[in-house]
């Protein structure tokens, strides 16, 4: 079948972009010219550069026929478009090209991802592979589906078997795909010497949840990590609301069960779903995830805007304490230039850029509680609040600018997670653009994640203790061009 629908979504993206409305669109993170976007896919280093594809719908901001979108940067900061890498142009892929990740391979890369069809009236997915020369231009093998849904044993779903993560490892391949049974949800294993004949190989994890999605696995300071979202946990499970992409950390070969000895939110906001992590050149590992969420109803879609939805910051991973640290990765910093710094007791309040980093240190009072606003002009703001009874840190959206719909319904709910403090101070960063927060609380032991769409000047960052006694510092940095 092979149509150039790759060139045509290529074609529709740009003349979408002509039409977009620039108000909400990021500084300094990656998201569509236009159209719609949701995971991030195939985060790999190739060549001196950061390929990251993504989920797309290039002909609306809203989810639909799934393409893989495709940008390239040499810094994790700037990203540049490149042509679609895969549209769903095939029988065994009508129905969309889902996640999932991507190796090098014979010093070109290779894809392995999720081929979506109508079998019998029901949707059915199979994993399937692309390779590519040079990065850019990707052929999807003639064997596809390489690992069919007849290769699923009895009793698992083929409505229900997507994401592959794929690794190279001793000369040959492993994967690593989500599926459920009547038990819930199942990571199952695979092996292969040349992409295209696949071996069943053990499983990870079972019954876990109803369905897992967006598996990533990888080592991280001599500890195997397993990152995947889990849907239909009881709210809460992790420490964070809803379906949650999750962590756990323990150790196992690559399909041996994964024995965890800890498991744990990976962000404590409602926008981060679908994580993906690459390796640096330099052995850093990266992490990036789609910023919004399923049933998100943004403004931008309501507005007309033409857009939808954007990636995380990259974010470096590593170990303190027996805990996942998330950091800024440190390429942002050479965007950032400082603006202005400041030094009181009580409260503060200062302008700030929509797109800027907040860094601030306060130096608690008995059992103060500290309000920061972000985003603030008139009666908008976005509330942070750390409470120092419970050790709470709060991110509340409620009065700042339009309403993201869930289910028709506003979502505005606030977010919290316990926090520590280093020596009294709680230390917090703070990312802003435009329309999303990140806050790395405690040196990246927490982080949340939210988008809010302010209607004013969100000119402004404020900072109180209800003591009037707190320690204040707190720098301001604003994102250079
Ligand atoms: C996760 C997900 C994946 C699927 C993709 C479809 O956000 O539901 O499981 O491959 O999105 O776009």
């Amino acid at each position: 079948m092979m149509t150039d629908l790759r060139g045509k979504a290529d074609a529709a993206v740009s003349e979408l972009a002509e039409g977009i409305n620039p108000l909400y669109r990021h500084r300094f993170h990656a998201m569509p010219p236009a159209g719609w976007v949701n995971d991030p896919n195939g985060f790999i280093c190739y060549n001196g550069q950061y390929h990251l594809f993504c989920q797309f719908n290039p002909y609306q901001p809203v989810w639909g026929p799934m393409h893989w979108g495709h940008w390239v940067s040499r810094d994790l900061t700037v990203w540049e478009r490149m042509p679609v890498a895969l549209a769903p142009d095939m029988p065994y892929d009508a129905g969309g090209c889902f996640s999932g990740h991507a190796v090098l391979k014979d010093g070109g890369l290779a894809l392995l991802y999720t081929g979506v069809s109508a079998k019998g009236g029901d949707q059915c997915q199979q994993q399937c592979a692309a390779v590519s020369r040079d990065g850019i231009s990707f052929d999807k093998l003639p064997e596809n589906p390489v690992i069919p849904a007849s290769s699923l044993p009895s009793g698992m779903s083929a409505r229900d078997f997507r994401d592959p993560k794929i690794l190279a490892i001793d000369g040959g391949y492993r994967a690593i795909v989500a599926s459920r049974d009547a038990r819930g949800g199942r990571l199952l294993c695979w092996r292969s010497h040349d992409l295209k004949s696949w071996q069943r190989d053990g499983e990870l994890i079972a019954g876990v949840g109803d369905m897992l999605e967006c598996p990533d696995y990888f080592c991280l300071d001599g500890c195997r990590v397993l990152t995947v979202c889990v849907m239909g946990m009881p709210e809460g499970s992790f420490g964070a609301p809803g379906c949650q992409p999750a962590v756990w950390m323990g150790a196992s070969a690559v399909s041996g069960e994964f024995s965890a000895n800890q498991a744990a939110a990976l962000d404590y906001g409602p926008d981060f779903y679908a994580p993906q992590t690459c390796m640096a050149p330099d052995g850093r590992r990266i992490m990036i995830a789609w910023m919004s969420s399923w049933n998100n109803d943004l403004p931008t879609r309501r507005l007309n805007h033409g857009w939808n939805g954007s990636m995380t910051l990259p974010r470096e991973l590593s170990f303190l304490g027996g805990r996942l640290i998330q950091r800024p990765a440190r390429e942002i910093f050479a965007r950032i230039g400082p603006l202005a710094a400041f030094r009181g007791r009580g409260s503060i309040v200062c302008a700030c850029p929509v797109s800027a980093m907040i860094d601030a240190s306060i130096g608690l009072h008995g059992e103060d509680v500290i309000d920061m606003d972000v985003f603030r002009s008139g009666d908008e703001r976005l509330r942070i609040r750390y409470s120092a009874t419970d050790g709470l840190l709060t991110a509340d959206r409620s009065l700042c600018g339009y309403p993201i719909l869930k289910d028709a319904v506003t979502e505005n709910v606030a977010c919290a997670t316990t926090v520590s403090l280093f020596a009294g101070r709680l230390e917090l960063q703070i990312f802003l653009d435009v329309c999303s927060v990140e806050i790395f609380a405690s040196g990246g032991e927490k982080t949340l994640t939210l988008l809010a769409f302010p209607m004013g000047a969100a000119n402004t960052f404020a900072i109180a203790s209800l003591s009037g006694q707190a320690d204040l510092r707190v720098s301001i940095g604003a994102i250079t061009a």
